[in-house]
């Protein structure tokens, strides 16, 4: 996969959760970009469309799935018909996320449950259910979007933290079971990255300063998550499993 595309041969149909916006709309570019038909998944209807009309253009394959990641039946209902679309599922990027933060002493604990429910049930509902079609296929290679505050703490986002941190355990369960069924199990922990929605945050004289903490001096743009996603993804990364890959620009290594 992380070839370039060749005639003759194909290459496996990967679903993308969270595709509307930011990093998963980048990753279903990058991936349809490689020659993967790519299955978009998220709430927001339209910009799936605009998503998948941009890959038809640039002479892409993708189909478009309306979900909420934290609607059991639909997830199941959503991966057997993205099946059907393009054949077995042969990768998925478990990328749907949010984040509400707020200091512990003051959570609410609706919002508590909104970010669990979609960060740590909802990736696993969406992977058990491409597991299923995986193991009877023959295998596949599953990357769930983690984070740096999976591994690490800040204020404000004990609820994201904790869902992440889940999500890293979850990725080396399911990396231990699934492991007989040819199916491969990563996390990918990227550091802050740049989207549109902190881009305002990180102008502003707090962001400056935890730019200044990050040992690249940098944050990370989208782009950089590429490699290492293509990796995971790939045939070659095949004795790779249960690994959790952080993106970060050595923000995990950050000293003292
Ligand atoms: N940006 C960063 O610095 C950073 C760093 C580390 C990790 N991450 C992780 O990367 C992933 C993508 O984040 P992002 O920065 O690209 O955020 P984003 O632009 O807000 O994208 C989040 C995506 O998740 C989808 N989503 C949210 N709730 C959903 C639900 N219940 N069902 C289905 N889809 C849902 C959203 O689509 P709809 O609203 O259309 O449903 C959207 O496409 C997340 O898991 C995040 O935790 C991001």
């Amino acid at each position: 996969m992380a070839d370039p595309p060749s005639p003759g041969r194909a290459r496996p149909p990967i679903l993308v959760t969270g595709a509307s916006s930011g990093l998963g709309r980048h990753f279903a570019r990058m991936l349809a970009a490689a020659g993967h038909p790519i299955l978009a998944a998220a709430r927001r209807a339209p910009e799936l469309a605009t998503l998948a009309a941009e890959i038809a253009a640039a002479g892409g394959r993708a189909a478009t799935f309306a979900l909420d990641v934290t609607d059991a039946a639909a997830v199941d209902a959503t991966v057997a018909a993205a099946a059907a679309s393009f054949g077995p599922l042969g990768g998925l990027v478990n990328n749907a996320g949010i984040n509400e933060s707020a200091p512990l002493l003051d959570q609410d604990i609706a919002a508590w449950d909104r970010v669990l429910a979609t960060n740590l049930r909802g990736a696993f509902l969406v992977a058990r259910a491409v597991a299923k079609g995986m193991a009877r296929a023959g295998g596949g290679a599953i990357v769930n979007i983690a984070s740096i505050l999976g591994l690490r703490q800040a204020g404000g986002v004990g609820a994201y933290a904790t869902a992440k941190a889940g999500l890293i355990q979850l990725t080396r369960e399911m990396a231990l079971e699934w492991a007989r069924h040819g199916i491969r199990v990563n996390a990918l922990a990227p550091g802050y990255i740049e989207t549109p929605l902190n881009r305002a945050f990180f102008a502003s004289p707090e962001g400056q300063a935890m730019i200044r903490r990050i040992p690249a001096r940098r944050l990370g743009r989208p782009e950089d998550l590429d490699a290492a996603l293509r990796l995971l993804l790939s045939p070659e990364a095949g004795y790779i499993t249960g690994a959790v890959l952080a993106v970060d620009g050595g923000h995990l290594v950050s000293g003292l």
